[in-house]
């Protein structure tokens, strides 16, 4: 019986190497070991064996079992490393350059035109004695909603669809206004600064909106600043922008963060001949003076300091600038339209 045993294991052992499918090796394995396997058979027929052949039999017999599970492991594991093998020989991707970037060279990639006009703001208030802050995308409800005069009662957070995270303590800043409340802490007034970045709101993408956009904040706080400042530095900024002067107007606007609050429009006509609906008055720049309730909330004296404030959308006025009809050309990655505005 041992012999029988052994030529099992030697012809197993000699088979399973040749198989190439995992099924083919499970089925040689049941061929052995399962209910009606030779070697189970073979344990059965003990039962008339004598004692010391039942042993020597039942140690041995143990130890080629675990032998050949261990031959089955190994085969399955070199036919799944077969497989992949295989599959990554078939799908091959090429990474070596074609011959068409060879002959055109490579092409340097360049700004985004957000980012372009977003230096460009920067270098003008830099100019004009300002600061540029930073600030984080992940904020606190205090930061992004309460300290700006917009508490959790609030109608005004209905505006602002948000991000919130699981804790429901964080979100994605939904404006860069949260700049003014970081920027006012720590700083003694007189100061200014501006600070831009990415936003998000629960958007449905479309035209005109994305989930994902750019603004630049800007606060001025010191003594007696009014309305003719902030007109001052609007007008100034555009002016850089555009390359020349605006007529300009101020509607009653309101957020809460401000009062009074305005919209700034512009006298625009777009781009290309002829009127369209994107000629006449446009609304560019949402701004107001700063809340008392916004200063006290940044430790600012409010009997001494007052200030003002705007929020200027950087997408939007991409899209002014150029013609642009369609936001959603911005995070498309389509190189036909973004090696358009090629600067470095
Ligand atoms: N945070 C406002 C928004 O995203 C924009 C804004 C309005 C900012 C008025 C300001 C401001 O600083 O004074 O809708």
């Amino acid at each position: 019986m041992l012999d029988k045993l052994e030529a099992l294991y030697k012809q197993f052992q000699e088979d399973v190497i040749k198989l190439h499918k995992v099924a083919d090796v499970l089925n040689l394995k049941a061929s052995l070991l399962g209910k009606k396997g030779a070697l189970s058979e073979i344990l059965k027929s003990l039962k008339d064996a004598t004692a010391e052949q039942r042993k020597t039999i039942g140690v041995k017999s143990n130890q080629y079992k675990k032998e050949i599970e261990d031959l089955v492991q190994n085969q399955i594991k070199k036919i799944e490393i077969e497989e992949i093998n295989s599959k990554l020989e078939k799908n091959k991707i090429d990474i070596s350059l074609t011959d068409s970037v060879l002959e055109k060279g490579l092409q340097a990639a360049g700004l985004h035109p957000v980012s372009t006009i977003q230096r460009e703001i920067e270098d003008i208030f830099l100019s004009m004695g300002f600061d540029v802050l930073d600030g984080p995308h992940i904020e606190d409800d205090y930061h992004n909603f309460e300290a700006l005069n917009i508490p959790s009662d609030h109608p005004a957070r209905d505006m602002q669809d948000t991000f919130w995270f699981k804790d429901k303590k964080h979100l994605l800043r939904t404006h860069t206004s949260t700049i003014q409340v970081r920027g006012m802490q720590g700083r003694k007034p007189p100061f200014q600064f501006v600070g831009p970045g990415k936003v998000f709101r629960n958007e449905r993408t479309d035209a005109t909106h994305e989930m994902c956009f750019h603004q630049l904040e800007g606060m001025m706080v010191g003594e007696n600043i009014t309305v003719s400042h902030l007109i001052y530095f609007m007008k100034t900024l555009l002016k850089e922008i555009f390359k020349k002067d605006f007529e300009i107007r101020l509607r009653p606007g309101f957020f809460p963060f401000v009062e009074p609050g305005f919209e700034l429009d512009i006298r625009w006509k777009k781009p290309g001949k002829g009127e369209s609906k994107h000629s006449g008055w446009l609304e560019l720049l949402p701004c107001g003076m700063v809340h008392p309730n916004v200063l006290k909330a940044g430790g600012v004296d409010t009997d001494k300091y007052n200030g003002f404030a705007f929020g200027l959308g950087l997408d939007r006025l991409v899209m002014v600038k150029y013609g642009i009809d369609d936001l959603r050309h911005f995070h498309s990655g389509d190189l036909r339209f973004i090696s358009q505005f090629k600067s470095y």
